[in-house]
This record gives structure tokens, C-alpha cells and sequence, in this order.
């Protein structure tokens, strides 16, 4: 019998949800126009939506609020998260933002002219669309492993270094403002980046001269597989591991609404002067002075302690257990999945749950709207509704290579039981998928149209 370490917290303060009927999900499906971000929250059960701002804070992390410094500018919350993230990720500058978005927008303005290109192992939906919007081509050069939903390596999001050498030299380093990395990789199944292959990142952008950025919105998580899974850092802490990773590098995006456990904010930080003061202006333009950046004080605080809370081994060890346990369960159903499972949720292979159904018409979404008409559950698309977009050059679509539906475990929020209904939901869909049929849009805006675009049954 699978199991996972049990929760390290006992629940004193609970929040109600219910399973509206089915007919009132069929309406509700209908009034959202399928896409799962049209529904009412109180409509979902179980909500597997994302892991991002979802997670239940600390009882040391609502008393820091109250300490919150409401400030305007140098607010006594602001240095107590500069003293951890300096701790923790040790760059010279960073500035608040409101969420990870918006410090990826920061570094994009300052930094993504059209035509440039900025590789990675996989960009987020975010990411990818802030390079975007500036007029950038968002490059994803993950390990060829990464593409087998079945292969179990154990860095999954690891960088293909020869082809990171190759695509710099191709391009040009003229042409790439900066690269990065995202850990964990949440666009590829939330799976981790060795520490090895991150420093062979970072030898190879700063070869050819580039700026090495981390998305470290799961830095902790990606710390503690490190620590599980790669020889020679079973005795280190996440923290020294976190500390380490961080020393690679020349700056970091972040949401901290991922591993800093708090419903909102996140940060961009470097070691750059001069990039930095140039950041400021823009922040102080798009989200407030520079020591606020778009939060109240006591959000600050927040951040500041669920940093620290994120590192917890104890924590981590429920939190990497209760995702495996979710994925096990799912498998011992024959249900597939990317294996092996990443830290902050399983990611179902939707196209190989439903091979009828062409990427065309969407077999993640599909899957998608059958776990809220047959259970209540909440999930997110993750193919080609997301990412399927038309090449420039040739004209025609581009569909991703994997067809997948990610189901988010919230941080601290959900139970074992919980995780077994999903598990009998999935179970009662597998066993009736050749009923299950694709979509299409009847509307779908231009960039991250997962977010709201309107779909009808086909
Ligand atoms: C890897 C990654 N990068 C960036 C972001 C963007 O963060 P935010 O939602 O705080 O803007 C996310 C959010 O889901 C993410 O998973």
C-alpha cells in the first residue's frame, strides 16, 4: 500500500467546499464555455487548478502580517525579506513585484529587443509570452528524455547542453539578451534540473558572455529532489542546496505564490548595478516604488517567512511524498502520466488517455471538463489549447509534443482522502474514455488564450 509521510501540521482553521449536483456542473460547464477558468471557485470541489497563490499560510506566517510596515518606502518589512532572500539566493539587488509575471516582464523590457532569442529548458506560459510581447522568441532546449511521458530520468528538466552550444552558436550571442532556466520545469511535468547540469548551463551561457537568469518559482522543491537524487547531496540541506544553485547564476525571476507559500508576490533580483537601476524605473513605473513593488508590507513578511517554510526538509518531504502518492495510485489504475512525477503536481498524458481524440481537438481540455462533469475537480490544459500556436515562417500550426492535464497540489490544503477521490474520478473516466469527445474554439485570443478562450463540444 502506498502511502506518504503524514501532514507535518494539524488543521485549526477549515474552509467549507461541496459537490454541486451534476446538473448544476453541466450548467456550469456551459455558462463557463468550457474553459475551467470561467468557473465560479465555490462550484469546484477539489481544486487542482494550480498550485500558485493556492496554498495555506502558517500560523507564523498570518502573526508576521500584523507586523506588516505599511510604509511607503524603506518599510521594516522590506529588509526582513531582503535578509532572506539574501540568505537564501545571496544576488546584490532585487525589487518586489507583485507576482512572477511581473518581473518577467521587468527583465523582458529591459532586455528583449525583436529578434532576439532567449533559450531555456522549457518557458512558462508567462514567460514565454513576455518574451513575446517584446518581440522575442522564447527557445525551449530540454533533454530529449523529457518528451517520453514513460522514461523515469531522474532530472527530466534538464538542459541538452550540445544543443544549447549549437543553438548559441547558430544565433549568435549578439541575438540573446539573456538565457535562463526554469526549476522546476512546470511546462514539462514539474520536473527537476540537476545541479550539475545547471552549472554546464551556466558555463555555457557565460562562455559566450550571456546572463544566466533562474525561474526559481520551485527553487525548494527542485532543491530537495537534488538533495533525493543526485550523488553527493544526501547530507546537504535544501537551503545549502538552494544556496548553491543560486551562486550560478546572475539573477532570478520568482512567484513566490509557489515554493514562498503565499497567496500573492514574487521578485526579480540580479547582481547587475546597472541593470538594476535601469529595473527600477520600470518597476516604479508598472508597480510601485521599489520597495514595495506592488504589495502591502505584510505580504512582504509573508514572503519572508514562507521562504524559509518552503526549505523545511519536513515539509518537503510530505510535499514530495503526497504529489508521488497521487501518481502511484493513478498508475496502479493505468492511468499514464509523465514519470516520474514532479514536485507540485501529476500531469496526466492525455493523448495517450485518449488516442481518438487529435491534438487538433484538444484531448487535455477534453479530459479537463470530464474531471468536473464526472467529480467536481478542477485541472488545467497543458498542450495544445496552451501552446499550440502558428509558425511565422511557414505558416502553419505547431502543436507541442506532449498532450498533457496537470492536477496542482495546493501547499498544505489537501488530504489523503482528497487525493483518493481524485483517483476514483479518474478511474470511472478511464474506464468510459471512448465515449469522451474533442473541442473546439469559438473564440481564442491571441496570447495565453487558455486563460479565456470559449470552447464548444465537438
Ligand atoms: C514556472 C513558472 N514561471 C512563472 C510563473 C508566473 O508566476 P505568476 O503566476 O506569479 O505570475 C509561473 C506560474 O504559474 C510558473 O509556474
Amino acid at each position: 500500500m502506498v502511502s506518504f509521510p503524514p501532514e507535518p501540521f494539524r488543521i485549526k482553521m477549515v474552509e467549507p467546499i461541496r459537490l454541486i449536483d451534476r446538473s448544476a456542473r453541466e450548467a456550469a460547464l456551459h455558462r463557463a464555455g468550457f474553459n475551467l477558468f470561467g468557473l465560479h471557485a465555490e462550484d469546484v470541489f477539489i481544486d487542482l487548478l494550480t498550485d500558485s497563490g493556492t496554498g495555506a499560510m502558517s500560523q507564523n506566517q498570518w502573526s508576521a502580517m500584523i507586523q506588516g510596515d505599511e510604509s511607503y518606502s524603506g518599510a521594516r518589512s522590506f529588509f526582513r525579506l531582503e535578509e532572506a532572500i539574501k540568505e537564501i539566493f545571496g544576488f546584490r539587488f532585487f525589487m518586489p513585484t507583485h507576482q512572477g509575471r511581473a518581473a518577467e516582464n521587468i527583465l523582458s523590457a529591459m532586455l528583449v529587443k525583436p529578434g532576439h532569442y532567449v533559450p531555456s529548458n522549457m518557458h512558462f506560459d508567462t514567460t514565454d509570452a513576455n518574451i513575446r510581447a517584446r518581440g522575442g522568441a522564447p527557445t525551449n532546449l530540454i533533454i530529449e528524455e523529457a518528451y517520453d511521458p514513460a522514461n523515469r530520468h531522474p532530472f527530466k528538466g534538464n538542459m541538452d547542453i550540445q544543443k544549447l552550444r549549437a543553438f548559441i552558436q547558430e544565433i549568435g550571442p549578439a541575438n540573446i539578451p539573456f538565457g535562463m532556466i526554469t526549476i522546476t520545469n512546470n511546462a514539462g511535468g514539474g520536473q527537476p534540473v540537476s545541479m550539475e547540469n545547471m552549472r554546464a548551463v551556466a558555463d555555457t551561457y557565460h562562455e559566450f558572455g550571456l546572463p544566466f537568469f533562474i525561474d526559481a518559482c520551485r527553487f525548494a522543491e527542485n532543491a530537495y529532489f537534488i538533495k533525493l537524487r543526485e550523488p553527493g547531496y544526501a547530507n546537504k540541506s535544501p537551503l545549502e542546496i538552494a544556496q548553491e544553485i543560486f551562486t550560478l547564476a546572475d539573477g532570478a525571476t520568482m512567484s513566490a505564490k509557489k515554493d514562498a507559500i503565499v497567496n500573492i508576490g514574487g521578485f526579480l533580483a540580479m547582481n547587475d548595478e546597472d541593470l538594476f537601476r535601469r529595473s527600477c524605473n520600470e518597476e516604479i513605473l508598472r508597480e510601485g516604488f521599489t520597495t514595495y513593488g506592488g504589495l502591502a508590507g505584510r505580504d512582504l513578511e509573508a514572503i519572508a517567512v514562507g521562504l524559509r517554510e518552503g526549505l523545511d526538509e519536513t515539509y518537503l518531504a510530505y510535499r514530495l511524498g503526497q504529489t508521488a502518492y497521487l501518481a502511484e495510485r493513478l498508475m496502479d489504475v493505468d492511468v499514464c502520466i509523465i514519470e516520474p512525477p514532479g514536485g507540485h503536481a501529476v500531469y496526466v498524458d492525455s493523448g495517450h488517455l485518449f488516442p481518438h481524440i487529435p491534438p487538433a481537438e484538444f484531448p487535455g481540455q477534453a479530459l479537463a471538463v470530464e474531471l468536473y462533469r464526472e467529480g467536481g475537480i478542477r485541472s488545467v490544459e497543458i498542450g495544445s489549447v496552451m501552446f499550440a500556436h502558428l509558425d511565422p515562417r511557414t505558416g502553419e500550426m505547431v502543436y507541442p509534443r506532449l498532450e498533457m492535464v496537470r492536477l496542482a497540489l495546493p501547499r498544505r490544503v489537501y488530504t489523503q482522502s482528497h487525493m483518493d477521490y481524485v483517483v476514483k474520478i479518474m478511474t470511472s473516466i478511464a474506464a468510459r474514455r471512448e465515449t469522451v469527445r474533442g473541442y473546439r474554439f469559438t473564440y481564442a485570443p491571441e496570447v495565453l488564450r487558455h486563460f479565456t478562450a470559449q470552447f464548444e463540444p465537438l
